[in-house]
């Protein structure tokens, strides 16, 4: 449709009609066949108003979106088609491993990929919007929605974020029927809950808001993602959803955000329970003129904005926020063919796309997992060993995730599955997931520990202990797993941890006791199969964490990237006590941001920098020479890091700011150049605008964040 017959069109609604666009519900209210029951007759929601309404929220089946649609379009008067949307988050019925584990990949091609062929399927089942990716920054394991960031850093987390979005939405919606429009969430601060506690208060300074937060949703707006969420949580005391400030100033203002800006689950009725407003019509009025313009799953809008626009004389911001919704109804083609493409699909194409899926997961969910320890090469498993599987992990299928809502569990592929596809002397005790590991077991695991070479510990949590209202206060091993790894290292000394979870965990307590943990996250439907190729050798880990798992609960919030303090702890101090450090334990993670083994060794040597000192219009190129000094191939990511040595602002004692991700074959060696400008210098100062400034940076360039073998100074002159 032209804009000029979506003008037309605007022209031609009632105020009621109107209103009802800003409108989301789920597919209950029409599987009733619009009979009124239910959450309808609490709402007090005519049939003529849900006849209105602009979208739908968690759809099943192509069969249920067309059912709705051809519903909505008969009984409606404009006949302006439903846009569908749900959370598709790394995968609708086929799952990839979880966004953290996507992030340990650094890799914005994987997602791309995954974020491709995940709308694939969720198109073919008729969505058009999902809500993701999700660019919350994170520095707390408590909070379990850790699980679908990108991890702890925001130059990652903004490439991987672009990647999510070019994956979903490809070139043009309107044509591209197998892409759908992303929404980019929870804008902002979701993150910094206090004590990690979900939906809990959050105060972040706006040097940190801008340095650290926005910059993800900034990478989702400029690669034009279609619709933004707003968060749930407060800043300067103001609930997202209700503040001005933050949509219209920073959003609309500073990012430069055009789309759709719609409301987070309820998040309008909860004003009232924020107590920034007293009642329904209160909190309408509130998040509306603060510029929401679709109100997600509250009856606040439906019942109240009519009569507010009439009250406060808002019809033009109306029209601009249909309007809105209009366009991207418009963008997403469904003016044209309400059910994009739904009714023209053939089983064998849905056949193939599941095939396609498959393949795609595999290989992705080779890439995900993070070596953390492999004492003297105990892993790979080598040829005749006897390999006992224990734990509530090895034959569990919650492997999905929390976010994997119709993912196929009863098709995940086990551990168990997948090591029994490989030729091994293999023995199993599968305890129950998420059930207390009992004595019992513990005593038979021992005997099965002594009777085998090595001991496999399948161990972790289940997908309900980690994503959203999934907080915890303790993020050590749940269910006396401690206990089954402790009870089993004393009888065997080769005792390899499979690690389950969806935020890094509190691993103090068992890293001595084993000799290899492999961070597998939740892996997805092909979990089991991957993780087998890795453990047998056939596939090499080459995961590096996105976020750093601590050595005690109580060091969190934490970040590899932490600023200078005035009394900071370095070797010749670490003993006083007048400097900032805990009395009972280090600072410094257990396993830092960027960790990450491999089966090979790699070394970085350096091969110079192309000058010591520039200006704003030169480029400074940093070569390193990659070796792979063992005899099978393998990958890794090599990481350049910055500290800027004196600056206005307290800066991070180290700053991700260019990594590569390379494959060598064994023995091969590879020159990488990282090439740096004075954009890479820029930070925010305190009146919040962007710059570098001149003086001297120092650069280290290593395989994690604290394993750094090259080092160059480089002076900025302006
Ligand atoms: C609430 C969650 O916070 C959000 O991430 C999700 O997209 C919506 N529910 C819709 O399900």
């Amino acid at each position: 449709m032209e804009k000029t017959d979506l003008k037309k069109l605007l022209s031609e609604m009632t105020i009621a009609e109107k209103v009802g666009q800003l409108v989301q519900l789920t597919p209950d209210f029409f599987l009733a066949g619009g009979e009124i029951t239910g959450p309808m007759q609490e709402w007090k929601m005519s049939k003529e108003q849900l006849f209105q309404i602009g979208s739908v929220l968690g759809t099943h089946t192509s069969e249920q979106v067309m059912k709705i649609q051809e519903m909505y379009l008969e009984k409606s008067r404009l006949k302006i088609p439903l846009v569908f949307m749900a959370d598709v988050i790394h995968g609708y019925e086929s799952i990839y491993p979880i966004p953290l584990a996507l992030a340990a990949t650094f890799s914005p091609e994987i997602v791309e990929e995954v974020a491709r062929l995940s709308s694939k399927e969720a198109t073919e089942a008729g969505v058009h919007v999902t809500f993701s990716p999700m660019g919350d920054h994170v520095m707390d394991a408590r909070w379990g929605r850790v699980l679908e960031s990108n991890g702890e850093d925001p130059t990652l987390s903004s490439a991987l974020t672009r990647g999510y979005v070019r994956g979903y939405q490809g070139n043009d919606l309107s044509i591209e029927k197998n892409r759908m429009a992303a929404c980019v969430k929870h804008f902002v601060g979701y993150g910094a809950a206090q004590g990690g506690r979900d939906y809990n208060t959050v105060d972040i300074s706006h040097v940190n808001l801008y340095q650290n937060y926005l910059p993800a949703f900034q990478a989702a707006i400029d690669e034009g993602v279609e619709l933004v969420m707003t968060s749930f949580n407060t800043m300067d005391g103001i609930p997202v959803t209700g503040n001005k400030q933050m949509i219209q100033k920073v959003l609309r203002g500073d990012l430069g955000f055009e789309g759709v800006v719609i409301s987070d689950w309820a998040a309008v009725v909860e004003l009232i329970a924020h107590r920034v407003a007293a009642d329904k019509k209160e909190a309408a009025e509130l998040a509306f003129s603060a510029g929401v313009d679709m109100d997600m799953m509250s009856d606040s809008y439906q019942t109240h904005l009519a009569e507010i626009v009439l009250e406060k004389e808002q019809q033009e911001i109306l029209d601009e926020a249909v309007f809105r919704i209009l366009t991207l109804k418009n963008t997403l083609g469904l003016f044209e063919d309400p059910y994009r493409g739904l009714k023209e699909q053939t089983p064998e194409q849905l056949k193939q796309t599941k095939k396609e899926l498959k393949q795609s997961i595999l290989s992705i969910s080779e890439k995900t997992p993070v070596l953390l320890k492999n004492e003297d090469n105990v892993l790979p498993l080598k040829e005749g060993q006897k390999v006992a599987l224990i734990g509530p992990k090895a034959r569990s299928q919650d492997i999905l995730g929390a976010w994997s809502w119709i993912g196929e569990q009863e098709k995940a592929i086990s551990l168990a599955k997948g090591l029994k596809e490989k030729d091994l002397d293999l023995s199993i005790l599968a305890m129950e997931d998420g059930q207390n590991v009992t004595e019992n077991e513990i005593e038979q695991a021992i005997q099965l520990a002594k009777e085998n070479e090595i001991v496999l510990l399948a161990v972790g949590e289940t997908s309900e202990e980690s994503g959203e209202a999934a907080s915890l206060v303790n993020i050590r091993l749940s269910r006396n797993q401690e206990q089954l790894i402790h009870a089993v290292s004393k009888v065997n000394a080769n005792v390899v941890v499979v690690l389950f979870n969806g935020r890094p965990l509190d691993l103090s307590n068992i890293v001595v006791d084993t000799r290899a943990i492999l961070e597998v996250w939740f892996p997805g439907s092909e979990g089991g199969r991957s993780i087998a190729n890795l453990l047998m050798g056939e596939v090499n880990p080459e995961g590096k964490l996105p976020m750093s798992f601590p050595r005690a609960v109580g060091q969190l919030p934490l970040s590899y990237m932490s600023l200078s303090t005035g009394r900071p702890m370095h070797d010749g101090n670490n003993d006083q006590k007048y400097i900032s450090r805990y009395m009972d334990e280090a600072n410094d993670p257990l396993f830092s941001f960027g960790h990450g083994l491999s089966y090979c060794q790699f070394e970085c040597l350096d091969n110079g920098i192309s000058q010591h000192s520039f200006t704003e219009d030169q480029t400074v190129e940093v070569q390193v020479l990659v070796k792979n000094k063992s005899q099978i191939a393998g990958g890794t990511t090599v990481q350049l890091y910055i500290e800027d040595v004196v600056a206005q602002v307290a800066r991070p004692v180290k700053e991700l700011k260019k990594w590569e991700k390379i494959y060598l074959n064994a023995k091969e060696e590879r020159m990488i150049t990282f090439e740096l400008s004075s954009d890479d210098l820029k930070y925010i100062h305190h009146d919040l605008s962007m710059s570098a400034e001149k003086g001297l940076f120092n650069l280290s360039i290593g395989l994690s964040s604290q394993e750094r073998s090259i080092h160059h100074e480089l002076l900025y002159v302006v």
